[in-house]
């Protein structure tokens, strides 16, 4: 089972919160990075900590702002990140097979908490399909 890294701003507590517990109950270790109280601070510093642990190599990260938009764009300055913000659970079972995303983003102010579970679900259970995916995620480094 995969480690999971979580991180959040105060948009993002209530359902990180909600995330953790989620992944916990279902067995899953997970570290939570932040923040933890609902006051205002910068989504970018939890983006960069939960990259940091997922391209060193251990394990996944899910990052939850009031949109996921700030924080998949921050974590995506990170070599080796590919953050994907999802809304549905097609899409996060899709960006794991296809993409081999490491980062999933929600936004607590988009969906709703029921919504949100489902898409971790879908994100956790699927597994990178390699391939011709492979290929194409190696374009995405420019030299
Ligand atoms: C905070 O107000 C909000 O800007 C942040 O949570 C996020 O949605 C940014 O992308």
């Amino acid at each position: 089972m995969p480690r999971f890294f979580v991180g959040n701003d105060h948009a993002g507590l209530s359902l990180k919160a909600a995330v953790v517990a989620h992944l916990v109950q279902a067995g899953h270790e997970v570290v939570d990075l932040g923040a933890q109280e609902n006051v205002s601070c910068d989504y970018p510093d939890f983006a960069q900590a939960v990259a940091a642990r997922v391209v060193a190599g251990e394990g996944m990260g899910i990052l939850v702002c009031g949109t996921g938009q700030g924080m998949a764009m921050a974590a995506n300055r990170i070599h080796g990140v590919r953050a994907a913000v999802c809304a549905d659970a097609f899409s996060a079972r899709a960006t794991r097979l296809h993409n081999d995303a490491n980062v999933l983003c929600l936004g607590e102010r988009v969906i709703g908490v029921g919504v949100a579970l489902g898409i971790v679900d879908a994100f956790v259970a699927a597994e990178f399909e390699g391939g011709r995916h492979s290929r194409r995620i190696a374009k995405f480094d420019l030299r």
